[in-house]
């Protein structure tokens, strides 16, 4: 089948497997008890409030929505471990940001998120081949746990397909780090802009590493580098997005390959506000977010996420964020 740019290809069974991934989602976390929490990235090393600035673009592919104009929108952001238990900082995790800038009436939402995670690419290709994982995933939570996450990566050892793919996803293991103001974080999945299909990542805006990952450390180091950092001054990271180029090298249903290339804009800076993090009205704000959900559906139009791994995240994402709300 002959590709075309910023096109999308849903498969014909995709909702099947969307809802047997939701069933076996939620009878993962009954089984593991973790209902309370959100179903991944539970644990928040920081939630805050900021500054998202749009940058006066000249390129005018990137002019659209939230990015047609200079302008500067109240931001919430939520940094995150990634898995859906909570554990000490320095275990080896992938890390997730999320953004809610608040937009009032500037487009056909009140709110957009941008949600994230310190890898290129997701390991998963799409919504079948989720489901198949979410099935191993939740016979491995049968093992004890020490032993079922082990063997998670045996999964891309069953098909010769996958083999080719964990080779991919292998570059892009959890790891430990020593500050979450210090990573590059990506959608890893492909989103519009205008009628382009995009990437975005955000990272630091200027980079020079001045921490470094501690050999035993308390539960929370995380978040409190960051309070120490923002106690002396403000941070600032910065969004770019890339644009695919060739439908076939950058595509759009299958999440798990990295889009080589530098066809990249520079579009908003993320300002964290010098501040008291250890504050009592920090702390209750940053409790206020733990309830809240970010979501990518959460969107104006122009900036819609494409392709299976995102069109399954958005009924996953309603059902995660029910579940913990009733609890
Ligand atoms: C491009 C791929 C993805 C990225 C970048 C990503 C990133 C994230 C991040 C950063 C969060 C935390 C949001 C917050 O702070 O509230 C999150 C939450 C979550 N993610 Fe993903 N994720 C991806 C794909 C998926 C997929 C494929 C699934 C499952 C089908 C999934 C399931 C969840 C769930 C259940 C939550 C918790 C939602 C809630 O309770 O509010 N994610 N994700």
């Amino acid at each position: 089948m002959q590709l075309e740019l910023g096109k999308e290809y849903p498969p014909a069974d995709e909702a099947r497997f969307v809802q047997q991934i939701i069933d076996d989602s939620i009878a993962l976390r009954k089984r593991t008890k973790t209902e309370r929490f959100r179903g991944q990235h539970a644990k928040a090393t920081a939630g805050l409030k900021a500054k998202f600035e749009v940058l006066d673009i000249e390129d005018s592919r990137a002019r659209h929505g939230l990015f047609s104009q200079p302008r500067s929108f109240d931001a919430i952001l939520r940094f995150s471990n990634g898995t859906g238990r909570i554990q000490p900082d320095l275990i080896k995790d992938g890390r997730g940001l999320a953004i809610k800038l608040m937009i009032g009436n500037a487009g056909d939402s009140p709110v957009q998120d941008f949600v994230m995670i310190n890898f290129k690419s997701f390991p998963i290709r799409d919504a079948k081949q989720y489901a198949a994982f979410m099935r191993w995933r939740l016979h491995l939570s049968r093992l004890p746990e020490a032993i079922g996450s082990r063997m998670m990566p045996a999964f891309f050892l069953f098909t010769p397909s996958r083999i080719s793919q964990f080779a991919r996803v292998a570059r892009h293991v959890p790891k430990k780090i020593s500050s979450v103001v210090e990573e590059e974080y990506h959608s890893m999945s492909p989103y519009r802009l205008g009628t382009a299909a995009i990437k975005f990542s955000v990272s630091p805006e200027t980079f020079s590493r001045t921490s470094s990952v501690p050999s035993s450390a308390e539960d929370d180091f995380l978040t409190k580098e960051l309070a120490e950092r923002l106690r002396k001054d403000e941070v600032a990271l910065r969004m770019r997005v890339q644009f695919q180029q060739d439908p076939n090298r950058h595509p759009v249903e299958d999440a798990s390959v990295i889009w080589e290339g530098k066809d990249v804009v520079d579009v908003a800076r993320v300002v964290l506000p010098q501040q008291e993090l250890a504050s009592e009205d920090s702390q209750q704000f940053a409790r206020s977010i733990e309830r809240m959900s970010f979501n990518p559906w959460h969107t104006l139009s122009q900036h819609q996420p494409i392709g299976g791994i995102n069109r399954l995240r958005k009924a996953v994402y309603e059902a995660s964020s029910a579940l913990r709300s009733t609890q």
